[in-house]
Order: C-alpha cells, then sequence, then structure tokens
C-alpha cells in the first residue's frame, strides 16, 4: 500500500457519528452537549481586545526563534506564577498547540516501537498522536474507587523496557480529577528510579471547582525525574483558534539541559508559531481572567443546574468533578453507553458522549460539556430528566 500505518487502516466514521450526521442532514434539531469549543457559544469574549493585540507592528519583522520569542515566554512563566506555581522561561518552548507538543516530546523520547504510559479513562488524543509517531500507547487504569486517581503499583506492573514516558492529565479529562502532592511525590522517585519521563497535560489546571491544598501542578518540585508540563492558550485563555501551546522542562540539571537543547532542535525544523501570535501572547495573558471569568461563570451555571435537575432524576447522578469543563453523568446500566448515546440522539435528539469514547474501564456513564448556552443545557435537561424518571 502507498500510505504509511501511521494513519487508521480505515477512516470510517463510527456508528454514533453516522447516525449524527444523517440526523443533521434530514435537519433534526440535535442537541450538542459535546462542545468543546468555547469560541462557538456565545461566551464573552473581550473581543476588540484581543484582536487589537494582533496588530504589533514588531509581527511585520520575521524573527525565527525555535524556543520561542522570550517576551511570550516571559508572559507565559508570569502566568504560571500568578496561580501560585514557578516556571522559567528558559524552561520553556513554544508549540502551535498542546497537541504538537506532544508529538514533539515523542519525537524526543522515543524510537519507533517504544512506550508511553496513559491514563484511561481519559481524553481520547494520546492514541492517534502516538500513532503518528511510530509509538505505543499503554493504559494504564485510573482507580473509580480513588476516584480516578494514580496507583503506582499499576505502573510498575505496566513498565517494560521500551516504555520511555508516563502521561499524566492535571486534571484530567473527563473525570477532572486532579494530581495530589503525597502522589506527586512518589511518581517522581519512581519514574526517576524507572529512567522514566512524566509528561504532564495541565490544559485545564486553572478551572478547579473548589481549592484543594493537596491539589499540585507537574511545575511544581521536587524533579527527580524529568518532567514535561504542558498547557496553551486553547483552554488556559479560550482562545484554541490562536494556536499556542507550550511545554516546560523540569528535571535533574544536565537531563533538563539535554531536554531542551533537543527540544530547541525538534522546534527549530518546524517554526510553528507566527509572529503575531507571540506578540500577541502576553496581551492575551493579561486578558485571561476576564476570558476565565465568563467560562467559569458558564460552565458553573450549567453544572448546578444539572446537579439541581438530575438529583431529582432519581436513578442517576453527576459525579462531581474536581475540575474542567465537563460532567460526567452516571446512568443504569440497563443499556451499554453506546445505546444510551444512541437512543438519546435518536428518540430525544441529544447528543452526549458515551463513556467508551475515553476509555472508562465500565458501562454507565455518559459525558456532558458544561460549555453550551445556559437555555440550550436547560432544554437538554428537561428532555434529559425525563427520559431518566421513565427507566
Ligand atoms: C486533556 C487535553 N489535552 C490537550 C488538548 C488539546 O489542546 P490543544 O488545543 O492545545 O492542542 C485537549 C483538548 O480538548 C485536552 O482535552
Amino acid at each position: 500500500m502507498l500510505f504509511s500505518g501511521r494513519t487508521p487502516a480505515s477512516l470510517s466514521p463510527n456508528r454514533l457519528t453516522r447516525v449524527l450526521a444523517e440526523l443533521k442532514a434530514a435537519g433534526a434539531p440535535i442537541i450538542d452537549l459535546t462542545v468543546s469549543n468555547p469560541t462557538r457559544e456565545d461566551i464573552a469574549y473581550p473581543r476588540e481586545e484581543i484582536l487589537a493585540a494582533l496588530q504589533d507592528t514588531r509581527s511585520i519583522t520575521y524573527e525565527p526563534t525555535a524556543r520561542g520569542l522570550l517576551e511570550a515566554r516571559e508572559a507565559i512563566a508570569e502566568w504560571h506564577a500568578g496561580q501560585g506555581v514557578a516556571a522559567d522561561p528558559g524552561s520553556l518552548i513554544l508549540a502551535g498547540s498542546t497537541s504538537e507538543a506532544y508529538g514533539w516530546l515523542f519525537k524526543l523520547l522515543c524510537d519507533p516501537g517504544d512506550a508511553v504510559l496513559v491514563p484511561r479513562p481519559s481524553y481520547p488524543l494520546f492514541e492517534c498522536l502516538a500513532e503518528l509517531d511510530s509509538v505505543q500507547v499503554v493504559q494504564y487504569p485510573l482507580i473509580e474507587e480513588l476516584a480516578w486517581g494514580l496507583d503506582i503499583s499499576e505502573l510498575d506492573r505496566l513498565v517494560h523496557p521500551r516504555t520511555r514516558a508516563i502521561v499524566l492529565v492535571n486534571p484530567n479529562n473527563p473525570t477532572g480529577t486532579y494530581l495530589k502532592r503525597d502522589i506527586w511525590l512518589r511518581l517522581q522517585e519512581f519514574a526517576a528510579y524507572r529512567g522514566l519521563a512524566i509528561i504532564s497535560d495541565e490544559v485545564f489546571f486553572d478551572y478547579a471547582w473548589r481549592q484543594d491544598p493537596q491539589r499540585v501542578s507537574a511545575l511544581q518540585g521536587p524533579h527527580l525525574a524529568l518532567t514535561f508540563t504542558l498547557s496553551g492558550l486553547s483552554k488556559i485563555s479560550g482562545l484554541p483558534q490562536m494556536k499556542l501551546g507550550w511545554i516546560h522542562v523540569a528535571g535533574p540539571a544536565s537531563l533538563k539541559a539535554e531536554a531542551l537543547e533537543r527540544l530547541e532542535w525538534i522546534a527549530d525544523s518546524y517554526l510553528p508559531v507566527s509572529a503575531p501570535i507571540q506578540h500577541a501572547a502576553a496581551r492575551w495573558l493579561e486578558l485571561t481572567p476576564r476570558i476565565q471569568n465568563s467560562i467559569r461563570t458558564r460552565t458553573a451555571g450549567n453544572l448546578e443546574n444539572l446537579q439541581a435537575a438530575v438529583g431529582s432524576g432519581g436513578n442517576c447522578r453527576v459525579r462531581t468533578p474536581e475540575g474542567g469543563w465537563c460532567a460526567m453523568l452516571e446512568v443504569p446500566r440497563i443499556h451499554s453507553d453506546e445505546e444510551w448515546a444512541l437512543m438519546l440522539l435518536e428518540n430525544h435528539s441529544i447528543w452526549l458522549q458515551p463513556g467508551y469514547f475515553y476509555d472508562f474501564q465500565r458501562e454507565g456513564f455518559l459525558v456532558a460539556s458544561l460549555l453550551p448556552r445556559p437555555e440550550v443545557f436547560q432544554a437538554a435537561l428537561q428532555r434529559i430528566t425525563g427520559i431518566l424518571r421513565s427507566h
């Protein structure tokens, strides 16, 4: 065959996606509770100020810098410091998105056929990114009884000679679970002892629902192992269209220096981040508290309504997340997740993600985005609670 095995053997959509496309084509009034793009949901953005930041006259000059412009890296470090975690501009590398950053880290750490440990359930992003770099993913279970926390003995069981890194999602999507201090210390020791790197995806870190002194960012030491922390404007500032992500590198001094040098070499081969975006980044980060406030108002309102509505539903419950932009609905296991999603879609025009999309270890979960407009979300809730009562 002409094409490499890095792209899937079949690109045909799954059953749910096919049904959704057919219903949309037939004009069905679908209520979409899977939305993840905040720019399409009528969230209040300081639009003029966001766009004005792109008018910087310095953008007329091309100054290729593999790590990214210092001014943008300083603004990012300052943002993290404002969140209570020190980040060093000299340890940051800019990329076009967090997804691109993953690809760079796989290139940095893995030869074809090497493996990375990834959490399950979690956002189904790693598998395709890893496949694009001929890297295997080995899933490690997050433990439902530990509120989907991490169990180091499970990692220990799964590490093999070709394992190169452990991926964390902090907070995890969709379970919302944050990394906690005690596990972080043990994980650092484990990774250092096993010669593994840690990749912590912290795109939703700022969206916690409550304070927790045990919560940590991977930016916080001790960094006994080589540690990469990923984030970006797509979630932090609700600006996925601007395409700016970053990698922060920490770890033992010589390993860290070499990782940074090699990452710089990879970044230099692509130089994906445009000048206007790099010049605008500092201003966008100044606007970010306002944007986050708008997003939080939206997600908090929807979560409150979800809890109130489903709380009175009886045989279903909301698994209150610690953070993030979505909530998990636990539904009776009289149907599979796919059957639930299909039934809601075909009979009631509601599009919710089935738990299997995130690879939950068991049936009984549907995932709802908290981003939709309040009136759309309320309309969906009325339908859903009616259906759940009848089950
Ligand atoms: C956990 C997680 N990481 C990364 C991404 C992708 O982020 P980016 O837009 O920066 O590629 C997403 C997108 O939803 C996500 O949920």
